[in-house]
């Protein structure tokens, strides 16, 4: 039996295919849920989408300062430990909740294996940055989605036996849900091509007045200076920060900008693969973008993914407004030559393969 701790989006949206195929393979697995995240449309609403197994234990560890959330998430899977005893435990990405999960398994003497391993921005107070090093040098297994993370990880003296290119389970999900993505609905009125999705959510840039205020100002441009319609999903921090810095009203009252809940994750993918440009600080949605043909300009001053951008399809503007007016003139000029993005991020099997390295693991060290 392994546990899989989640507690965030991003990490729900990982979990698609991965589940899917333990199942497939008789893999027994329970997930525990951190409560991270909380809201239906952060939170629920994958579960439905995707069809996630209910977890067996929900934490509701809620928001909170980064020691507060990460301290309360400790104490309570330490405790959730303690009852259910796992001899495993997989966290995937780069949140306070894979952390948590991680270093509390670890304390206990529990294995833990990292799906997302190896990525690295080399931006030393990023919060996710901490979050992924930390848990890399903490587990048993861990399963690189790129050569370049992979390689990461062997310059940090991870062992090779430890460390596996897996591909990106990311990909699997792309492929195997690609139906029923085309098939959703766009969530708000557009036209293919003719309108900018954007997301923004990062602590580095919107609790930063003066950074939020610059990509204000650029989505507000978008519409004047290229003709296309802006569509913003509004993460919670991001809605809450455009509020506290008075900012809320100035896309709000713009006639061609979107303000819409969040999304669930097949409206996401539907409605980057009919956007012109995505725009984002995102790092899941670049590399979405990426493979369902949409170019990105990225608001962060680097990338985890940096091979969207040795291929010509990403442009890191960071959050300035010229710099990131220009990637979207540039894009909509000259749209990048095809690439086989498979060839980057994996081949689809990627889940088949955490799965495989897995089950060695559980029958070396004597788990069933
Ligand atoms: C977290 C992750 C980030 C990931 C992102 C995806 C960390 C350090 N960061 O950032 O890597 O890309 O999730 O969304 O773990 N809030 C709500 N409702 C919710 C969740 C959050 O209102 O359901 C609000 C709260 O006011 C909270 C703020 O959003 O204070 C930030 O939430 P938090 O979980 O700290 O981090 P994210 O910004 O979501």
């Amino acid at each position: 039996m392994i546990t899989i701790v989640v507690g965030t989006r991003p990490q729900f949206i990982k979990l698609a295919v991965l589940v899917k195929t333990f199942k497939d393979e008789d893999l027994k697995f329970q997930i525990i849920h951190t409560g991270q995240h909380y809201d239906y449309e952060m939170d629920r609403v994958f579960f439905e989408e995707l069809n996630l197994p209910e977890p067996i234990m929900h934490l509701g560890v809620g928001s909170g300062s980064h020691g507060e959330q990460t301290g309360l998430m400790l104490e309570r899977l330490e405790k959730a430990y303690f009852e259910i005893k796992p001899k495993v435990v997989i966290v995937p990405g780069d949140t306070n909740s894979a952390l948590a999960g991680a270093l509390a398994a670890v304390k206990l003497g529990i294995h833990v294996f990292h799906v997302e391993a190896g990525l690295r921005s080399r931006l030393p107070f990023m919060a996710e940055e901490i979050n992924r090093v930390l848990v890399d040098h903490m587990s048993s297994l861990l399963f690189a989605p790129t050569e370049t993370a992979y390689q990461n990880l062997l310059h940090e003296g991870i062992d090779k036996n430890r460390a596996y290119l897996t591909g990106d389970v990311m990909i699997d999900n792309i492929i195997q849900y690609k139906n029923k993505i085309d098939k959703t609905e766009l969530p708000v009125e557009v036209e293919s091509n003719n309108y900018i999705y954007t997301t923004t959510h990062r602590a580095e840039n919107v609790d930063y007045p003066e950074k939020l205020k610059e990509i204000v100002e650029a989505l507000r441009l978008i519409p004047e200076k290229y003709g296309l319609k802006v569509v913003l999903p509004l993460h919670p921090r991001t809605k809450k920060r455009l509020s506290e810095y008075n900012l809320l009203e100035k896309l709000t009252e713009h006639q061609d900008v979107y303000l819409i809940k969040p999304l669930s994750y097949f409206e996401s993918l539907k409605l980057a693969k009919d956007a012109a440009i995505v725009l984002t600080d995102s790092g899941g949605l670049q590399k979405e973008a990426f493979v369902l043909g949409t170019p990105v300009v990225t608001m962060r001053r680097t990338t985890e993914w940096i091979e969207t951008v040795k291929c010509g399809w990403n442009i890191i503007t960071n959050c300035n407004k010229e710099k990131i007016l220009n990637g979207i003139r540039k894009f909509l000029d000259n749209k990048p030559e095809p690439v086989n993005a498979v060839t980057l991020y994996g081949d689809g099997k990627a889940s088949q393969r955490i799965t495989n390295i897995t089950k060695k693991f559980l029958e070396q060290i004597g788990v069933e």
